[in-house]
């Protein structure tokens, strides 16, 4: 396939999720300047960058080089208006810094792992399809999924899925997938795919039984969690003035951690008294999106910086 082939495809099969509902809350202008802390393929990028044509500017951030070389070429045509970070998000405050814009106008999240990540068997995420117990996103450093499980006895192991997963059978899968480790049967994604479902069973009807175990060591492999406290913490540090923050979570963790650190952070004032939900169309034509909820905050003024904290 021809490079504009490649372009032309990522374009086509990549929705992103709330896509209007974000740019409502931003309001992108001409000459504000935005980041995406989870660039993905661009989606949501290039729907800030054409928002706020001709002078807006966008920093881009992912933690995937794949993802950048990716969004790189789809978001080539806005030349010097977008820049691209390869780091965590944790590292936000820095990272501003370095590109020269300290204070955003509007930031956006959409947390966890994108669908290239998920159809890429080589990446380790998908339980569905055999490849590598990997899971890392940045797949540079840090620990694999297959050493995460041989650094945890069973009990850690069960108190993971069960912590992370919100998995009821955690104990007795997570001793299927120490046995078949020991018997040097753990070496690909396939291989916990089955450990989990000789405990559970094959899929019945709604969700596979191995989505919770997999989600559990993904967020665990990725330090999700704790990346996503570090970005809300920075948030009124990294907001200019009235500038907005929209976050997408995907489950309940991620969601409730969002809710709570908005709400109790006094520089910043929550948008709207629920989270936005996909639309039924949206939910039909994206099913990534049914279990998104977006919240949105705005940075109060410094000048009452001193108020809100007497
Ligand atoms: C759901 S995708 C984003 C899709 C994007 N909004 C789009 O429209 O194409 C999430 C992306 O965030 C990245 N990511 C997740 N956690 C991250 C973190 N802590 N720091 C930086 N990037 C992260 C993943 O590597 C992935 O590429």
């Amino acid at each position: 396939m021809s490079e504009q082939g490649d372009i032309d495809s990522i374009t086509r099969s990549h929705l992103p999720v709330l896509r209007d509902e974000v740019l409502r809350l931003l309001a992108p202008r001409d000459g504000g300047v935005y980041v995406d802390v989870t660039l993905g393929r661009g989606g949501h990028a290039e729907a800030i960058l054409e928002a706020s044509a001709p002078g807006g500017r966008l920093i881009g951030i992912d933690r995937d080089e794949t993802a950048i070389a990716e969004a790189r070429a789809r978001l080539a045509r806005f030349g010097e208006r977008v820049s691209f970070v390869h780091a965590p998000f944790s590292s936000l405050r820095e990272e501003l810094v370095s590109a020269g814009a300290p204070h955003v106008d509007g930031l956006v999240a959409d947390l966890g792992v994108s669908s290239p990540q998920l159809d890429d068997a080589a990446r380790g995420f998908s339980f569905k399809s055999e490849g590598p117990l990997d899971m890392r996103m940045d797949a540079s450093r840090g620990e694999t999924a297959r050493e995460l499980i041989a650094s945890l006895d069973e009990r850690e192991l069960a108190d993971v899925l069960f912590q992370y997963g919100e998995e009821r059978k955690s104990r007795p899968i997570a001793r299927s997938i120490k046995r078949a480790e020991l018997d040097g049967r753990l070496e690909t994604t396939l291989d916990l795919s089955r450990a989990i479902w000789r405990v559970t069973g094959p899929r019945r009807a709604g969700i596979d039984p191995a989505t919770r175990s997999f989600q559990a060591l993904r967020i665990v492999v990725n330090a999700e969690l704790a990346e996503l406290e570090a970005l809300l913490a920075s948030l009124p540090d990294v907001l200019a003035d009235d500038g907005v923050a929209a976050i997408i979570s995907f489950h309940s963790l991620e969601d409730r951690a969002v809710k709570h650190t908005l709400r109790d952070e006094p520089r910043l004032e929550v948008l709207g008294k629920k989270p936005i939900e996909a639309s039924d169309d949206e939910a039909r034509t994206n099913p990534r999106s049914r279990s998104a909820k977006l919240r949105g905050a705005r940075r109060r003024p410094r000048a009452n910086d001193a108020e809100v904290s007497s």
